[in-house]
């Protein structure tokens, strides 16, 4: 991707903060059992987010009690993701790009970023991070992956509609199974500023009603971003497929991945 497509790509999200919060899951509650475990998470840790969106990561980490610092683009998913977490006086959210937004003196325990890492100018992030981490602090990366399962017709029959629509679309594509999907912390690796990665992998399966998953699509990139005649065209061939063939009902398997490695003194 380019660094242009990049900067224009990840604005999209909060052209309707509303529809991301109401359609995107949560992540899978083991997923922070784990993260507590490897980054030593107490009531006393400092958390720094980056890319809150609307708060599907700062929920259970304000749970946990840590103090969390939220850096969010968007100011419009940052107003959401402050009414989501107004319970928590531990939260605060600051809308900025992560690239130009100034630290506090205090080293932070935890850097986290979910589905959003890849967003942030790759020259700068990991080194970022790693700054505004104290010695031994922890970088944890979570990334969602579309995997085979579900209800597995659909998703062969849905690459008609992908192919009509979305000139992008590689003919006969298909999704890979979760065990294809490999680890990877080259990028952490190369950086030379933490010790070696600990992965999690977390499969989980959700239903969505046809309204559900046409909404859980509109808040991915690639369909924000097709010209309006396509998209609204590949949401009705994916709507009437999902009505006539599946009674209105799918099941979709989610991958999350989980990256953690330790800042080296
Ligand atoms: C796919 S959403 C992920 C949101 C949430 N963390 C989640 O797991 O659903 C990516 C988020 O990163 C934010 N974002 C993109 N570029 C950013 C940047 N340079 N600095 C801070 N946030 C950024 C977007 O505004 C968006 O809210």
């Amino acid at each position: 991707m380019t660094d242009t497509d990049r900067e224009r790509l990840r604005t999209v999200f909060g052209e309707d903060a509303e529809l991301y919060d109401r359609a995107r899951p949560e992540y899978p509650a083991p997923l922070f059992r784990d993260l507590t475990v490897l980054a030593g998470l107490t009531p006393r840790s400092r958390v720094l987010e980056i890319g809150c969106g609307t708060g599907q990561a700062t929920d259970p980490l304000a749970r946990l009690g840590c103090t969390v610092v939220a850096v969010e683009l968007s100011s419009d998913m940052a107003a959401v993701a402050g009414r989501n977490l107004r319970h928590f006086p531990n939260v605060t959210i600051e809308v900025a790009p992560f690239e130009s937004w100034t630290p506090p003196a205090a080293p932070f325990d935890l850097v986290v970023s979910a589905t959003a890492f890849h967003w942030i100018d790759p020259d700068i992030r990991v080194h970022k991070a790693a700054d505004v981490l104290r010695t031994d602090g922890t970088l944890a990366l979570i990334h969602n992956e579309h995997v085979a399962g579900g209800t597995e017709q659909f998703f062969i029959d849905a690459q008609t509609c992908y192919e009509r629509f979305d000139p992008k679309t590689p003919p006969g594509w298909r999704q890979a199974p979760a065990a294809d999907i490999p680890d990877d912390a080259s990028e952490i690796d190369d950086s030379q500023r933490f010790g070696p990665a600990r992965f999690g992998r977390y499969e989980w399966e959700q239903s969505y009603t046809t309204r559900s998953y046409l909404d859980l699509l509109m808040t991915y990139s690639p369909t924000r971003s097709l010209p309006r005649p396509a998209r609204d065209g590949l949401l009705a061939c994916l709507g009437h497929l999902i009505d006539r063939e599946h009674d209105g009902r799918i099941s979709k398997r989610h991958l999350t991945r989980l990256t953690v490695a330790r800042k080296r003194a």
